[in-house]
Parts: structure tokens; C-alpha cells; sequence
């Protein structure tokens, strides 16, 4: 599962469409996690959708990954400024892959 304390035990290495990038990255096998609000691990995502089909306000947008070991896209937080905190996408991905930081 992501790590909920990823913003202290890694480093803010990159920025990607408005949203930082937390390290290691070695592309194209290691991305990190993308977004701080809604962070998405997208060495742990799958590419299984529901994130994107069941966040009410649209929050994630695929990209693509080619080459990287688990999937060939990732479900990139774009607009996780226009986050809600249901908490729905931290309950439907199947490999834990989400965590948001409703505090
Ligand atoms: Fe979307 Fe809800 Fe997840 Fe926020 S917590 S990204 S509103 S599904
Ligand atoms: Fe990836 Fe989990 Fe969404 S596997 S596509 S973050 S539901
Ligand atoms: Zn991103």
C-alpha cells in the first residue's frame, strides 16, 4: 500500500501537469507518487479504473507509462485541488495504490 507519510519520508523531486512528484524516479520502471492532497503511487497502480469511474469530481486522467512493470498507464490526480475527501478512490483501488490526506 502507499505510504500515508510519504510527504516526510521522501523527497519532492519533479512537478507533473500542476502536481509535485515524490521520489525515487528512475524511468521508465520507477515513477514515485504523483499529487500531495490526492497522491497517487504509481509504482503500486494497475491501471484498474476505478478511481477515474467512480470519483464524483473527476479528479484523475490516465497517462501513459510504457515500459513501466505494473501498467502502461496511471491514474494522474490533474485536478486534486477540486478534491472532496468521500474517500471513495482510497476505498475501490485494489492495491491501495491512493491516499488521501483529508486531515
Ligand atoms: Fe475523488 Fe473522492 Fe478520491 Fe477526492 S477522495 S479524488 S473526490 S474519489
Ligand atoms: Fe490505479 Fe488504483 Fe486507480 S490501480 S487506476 S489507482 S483504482
Ligand atoms: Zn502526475
Amino acid at each position: 500500500a502507499i505510504d500515508p507519510q510519504f510527504h516526510e519520508n521522501r523527497e519532492q523531486v519533479d512537478e507533473h501537469n500542476g502536481h509535485a512528484v515524490w521520489g525515487p524516479v528512475d524511468e521508465p520502471e520507477e515513477l514515485g507518487i504523483h499529487g500531495t492532497h490526492v497522491a497517487v503511487d504509481f509504482d503500486l497502480c494497475i491501471a484498474d479504473g476505478a478511481c477515474l469511474e467512480d470519483c464524483p469530481v473527476d479528479v484523475f486522467e490516465w497517462v501513459d507509462t510504457p515500459g513501466h512493470p505494473e501498467s502502461e498507464e496511471k491514474a494522474d490526480p490533474t485536478k486534486e485541488a477540486q478534491c472532496i475527501d468521500c474517500m471513495l478512490c482510497v476505498d475501490v483501488c485494489p492495491v491501495d495504490a491512493i491516499d488521501v490526506d483529508a486531515g
